[in-house]
């Protein structure tokens, strides 16, 4: 492929499934994701968008090497991921693809100044950078931190906001070929919210860096992206871009989402179950009458699951 041709794949996602198991004697399965393929290409932003449970997180953990698949690849650079085990390429592989969680505060030793996190890197790898300070510096005022109330200061002295920015600003400096960012925006503010969005907007467009948009949230995930993936229940649903998906949704899960999106501002509950008894038995007659069909391309760009057998 070229390295001009604007449609870069830089992560392929093939089949991935991922069965937890738990309890001993008489274990339990979840199937959390099932069957999930999509591509990632390089400076475009992918939402993956579900309710509370569709395996959004899992797909962001099983792409950061966090756990391992039951079944399927994750091809980055045209070697499976699963097959890099070594400590030298595990670091290697963290160094161009970064994950941000909805929780920054378990990112961070709490006993250590908050620095560390951009000490680490340098330590870990060779970034480039004639002059560090003045490198974290700049990153830091790119992602609206002040250097001077930021650096110095351990963990709980910064809200979750600042600590995710922070993550960010590394990301940056990392020069990273995917981020993902799991439901990032939750633990910012409003007047923060807009900033924090345009700033990976910005980042993918400059720097060719591929985001992966952890969201609850139809509204920020239609504001934000380039490609959609719907999740519902540890199945992709609908995969496509996302206008095209947004003007002609098909499955009855991601036609619900979008009939239901709240007014810009309505925030969203993670842990609220908003699924109405209706789209369940909505979804299952929809896949009744297309047994058989599988996942469909219906335009250009933009697939449907119609039976989940
Ligand atoms: N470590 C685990 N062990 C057992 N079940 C898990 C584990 N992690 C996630 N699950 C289950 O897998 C499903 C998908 O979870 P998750 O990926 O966290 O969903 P989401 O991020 O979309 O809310 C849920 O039913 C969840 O309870
Ligand atoms: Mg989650």
């Amino acid at each position: 492929m070229s390295k001009n041709n604007k449609n870069e794949v830089v992560m392929s996602v093939k089949n991935l499934t991922k069965i937890f198991k738990s309890g001993i004697f008489n274990p339990e399965y979840t199937t959390a994701v099932k069957d999930v393929s999509f591509d990632i290409e390089k400076g475009k932003i992918i939402s993956l968008i579900g309710e509370s449970g569709s395996g959004k997180t899992t797909v962001g953990k099983l792409i950061l090497k966090l756990i391992n698949p039951s079944s399927g690849q994750i091809i980055y650079k045209g070697q499976d991921i699963a097959e890099i085990t070594d400590k030298k390429d595990t670091q290697k592989y963290y160094r161009r693809v970064q994950g941000i969680f909805q929780d920054p505060f378990a990112t961070f030793n709490p006993l250590y100044r908050v620095d560390r996190v951009f000490d680490m890197i340098f330590d870990s790898y060779e970034l480039g950078f004639s002059d560090k300070d003045e490198a974290i510096r700049k990153v830091l005022h790119d992602v609206n931190l002040n250097p001077d109330r930021t650096l110095g200061k351990f963990p709980h002295q910064l809200s979750g906001g600042q600590l995710q920015r922070l993550l960010i600003a590394r990301a940056l400096l990392m020069d990273v070929d995917i981020l993902i960012a799991d439901e990032l925006i939750s633990m910012l503010d409003a007047s923060t919210r807009i900033g924090v969005l345009n700033l990976l907007v910005e980042s993918c467009k400059k720097n060719g860096m591929a985001v992966i948009f952890i969201t609850h949230d139809l509204n920020l995930g239609y504001y934000i992206s380039d490609q959609s993936l719907i999740m519902y229940k540890g199945r992709l649903v609908e995969r496509g871009a996302t206008k095209k998906i947004y003007e002609n949704s098909t499955h009855p899960y991601t036609k619900m989402l979008f009939e239901a999106v709240p007014e810009i501002g309505d925030r969203w509950d993670p842990e609220e179950e908003f699924l109405p008894e209706q789209v369940v038995g909505e979804v299952k007659d929809f896949y009744q009458n297309n047994q058989g069909r599988g996942f469909v391309e219906v335009e250009k760009g933009h697939s449907v699951l119609f039976s989940d057998e």
